[in-house]
């Protein structure tokens, strides 16, 4: 008699494990049945942001890496600071950049009239930053879903846990493996930096002081970028293509013109000089790493279960 709830027991506690696994219990079917036409909503709301301004496809692609960055891709990041709530919006790292806010709404309000209290936040972010980075050309993949909002923020861990664009590759390394991601999945991830824009602010020191910096890249920048002022001036993170998601930001890295000191940090004489070289000759491998990477950068810590909630407005808890 004793053998069976031991044996019991034993099982459960295997499960528990398992399900607690890299995996989380994330699954790609998780609204199939509760809300059957979520992806072609988000497809389509993207479509429109992205016709409008190409960038916001960059814009939120870097929202999702900080949301996921700080306790988990809960979400977090879409929270509005009020008078008795501190939020992730104004730490450093988001502050006067972090952007593409309206559009995980106008997402929000469509699958909600749909869908009502069916879907996160946390998972809407997932979907719309896989599909702004497709549509501007990278190759697509089955996003898990099931993840739930979270009722906190944080803005201190915002600001100690989203690495800075003055890092080193040692600090970049370390910082992507206290999420569980590799090096190779730091320098994949970084690729994302083929879209988007950057502020004069994030990139003044490297084309000013840095020397290992290609010198005609670095005149272009700084005709638009002075030793002081004009801090919110914009350039593309990567000089060939800006919005078109392709290897082009490696093939930069290699010829010294990446535009913020951590993107040159990857192709300094370091442990990822090779891996940069053979993305910026293989997109195929790009491409493929890049979305093993993101699919682990979304496994990082999800709220399930009944835990968090679904938040009826992605800025506020409910
Ligand atoms: C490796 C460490 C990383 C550092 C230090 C870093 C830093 C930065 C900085 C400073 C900017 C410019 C922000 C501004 O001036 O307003 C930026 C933009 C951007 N980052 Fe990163 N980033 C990193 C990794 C990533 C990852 C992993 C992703 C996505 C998976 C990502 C996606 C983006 C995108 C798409 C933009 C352009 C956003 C826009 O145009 O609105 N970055 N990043
Ligand atoms: C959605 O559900 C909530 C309760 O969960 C209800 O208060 C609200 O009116 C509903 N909204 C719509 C549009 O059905
Ligand atoms: C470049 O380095 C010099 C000497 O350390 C410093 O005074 C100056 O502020 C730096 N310039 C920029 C734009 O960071
Ligand atoms: C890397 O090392 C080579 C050979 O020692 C040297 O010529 C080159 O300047 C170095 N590059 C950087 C960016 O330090």
């Amino acid at each position: 008699m004793a053998l069976f709830p031991t044996h019991f027991v034993t099982v459960s506690v295997l499960g528990l494990v398992l399900a607690g696994g890299v995996s989380g219990q994330l699954s790609s079917t998780f609204y199939s049945s509760s809300c059957p036409t979520l992806e072609s909503m988000v497809r389509l709301e993207m479509t429109q942001a992205i016709n409008r301004e190409a960038r916001l496809g960059a814009s939120i692609l870097r929202l999702f890496f900080h949301d996921c960055f700080v306790n988990g891709c809960d979400g977090s990041i879409l929270l509005d600071d009020t008078g008795t709530f501190v939020g992730e919006k104004n730490a450093l790292p988001n502050q006067n950049s972090a952007r593409g806010f309206e559009v995980i709404d106008s997402i929000k309000t469509r699958v909600e009239a749909a869908c009502n209290g069916t879907v996160s936040c946390a998972d809407i972010l997932a979907l719309a930053s896989r599909d702004g980075a497709v549509l501007l050309g990278a190759q697509t993949w089955t996003v898990l879903l099931g993840r739930r909002d979270a009722r906190t923020a944080s803005q201190s861990d915002a600001n100690n846990q989203i690495p800075a664009p003055t890092s080193s590759l040692s600090t970049l390394i370390s910082m992507f493996s206290n999420k569980g991601l590799s090096a190779r999945d730091m320098t994949a991830l970084s690729g994302s930096h083929t879209i988007g824009q950057a502020r004069c602010t994030v990139f003044r020191t490297r084309i000013y002081n840095d020397t290992n910096i290609d010198a005609s890249f670095a005149a272009t920048r700084r005709a638009n970028c002075p030793s002081t002022g004009g801090d919110g001036n914009l350039a593309p993170l990567d000089v060939q293509t800006p919005t078109q998601f392709d290897n082009a930001y490696y093939q930069n890295l290699v010829a010294q013109r990446g535009l913020l000191h951590s993107d040159q940090e990857l192709f300094n004489n370091g442990s990822q000089d090779a891996l940069v070289r053979s993305y910026s000759q293989n997109n195929a491998l790009f491409a493929s790493d890049f979305v093993a990477a993101m699919i682990r950068m979304g496994n990082i810590s999800p709220l399930t279960g009944t835990n968090g909630e679904i938040r009826r407005n992605c800025r506020r808890i409910n």
